[in-house]
């Protein structure tokens, strides 16, 4: 497909994402290798083409569940409210549980996450986040399965939007600043 005209710069080719999240996937796996089951929560909408790749390369036993959250006043100023728009089907206790997020920016909505399934006594508590932009973090939060660190630029594609759309792009990409300036 051809790139969007709004689209600059590829920062992660499909190439170049596919590699890491096999190694994440590896480690992953020999991490919980004695654990008797994985759950994995997906972050909608943006986690879940990550989430579907990380997934199907994993070599132990895991479900998917998927909870969906929105930050109020994303861009500029974020205020760091998060809401809870739909929470997972199943429950968490006693089991290891694993955030899949796409991006990590101020941190507030990781924190969030992982303030409220620490609430739920599951048996651990792990975030794998594909990417992190540090130089916009305002809460630190710990990541222990981490894709790549970006530049502070508006990316989108392999589940990132800009307005909901180019989330099915299968490279990540800088959009154009005139796009959203
Ligand atoms: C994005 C992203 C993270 C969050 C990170 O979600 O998927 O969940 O922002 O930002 P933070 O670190 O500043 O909290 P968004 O609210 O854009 O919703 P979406 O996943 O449905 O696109």
């Amino acid at each position: 497909m051809r790139k969007p005209s709004a689209i600059g710069r590829v920062l992660l080719s499909e190439d170049v994402i596919a590699g890491r999240v096999r190694e994440l996937a590896e480690q992953i796996s020999a991490d919980y290798s004695g654990a008797k089951e994985l759950v994995m929560i997906g972050v909608l909408k943006g986690a879940f083409v990550f989430l579907a790749d990380l997934a199907r390369a994993l070599t132990v036993p895991h479900r998917v569940d998927f909870i969906a959250l929105s930050s109020y006043n994303k861009g500029a100023v974020a205020t760091g409210a998060v809401r809870l728009i739909m929470d997972t089907r199943t429950s968490v206790a006693g089991s290891h549980v694993l955030i899949v997020e796409d991006i990590v920016d101020t941190g507030h909505t990781l924190e969030y996450l992982q303030r409220t399934f620490e609430a739920r006594n599951p048996a651990s508590l792990r975030s794998c986040v594909l990417l992190s932009k540090p130089d916009r973090r305002q809460v630190a939060v710990p990541v222990e399965y981490l894709g790549f660190e970006i530049p502070d630029l508006w990316v989108v594609g392999y589940g990132l939007d800009y307005a909901d759309r180019f989330r099915t792009l299968p490279y990540i990409g800088a959009l154009k600043r005139e796009v959203y300036e």
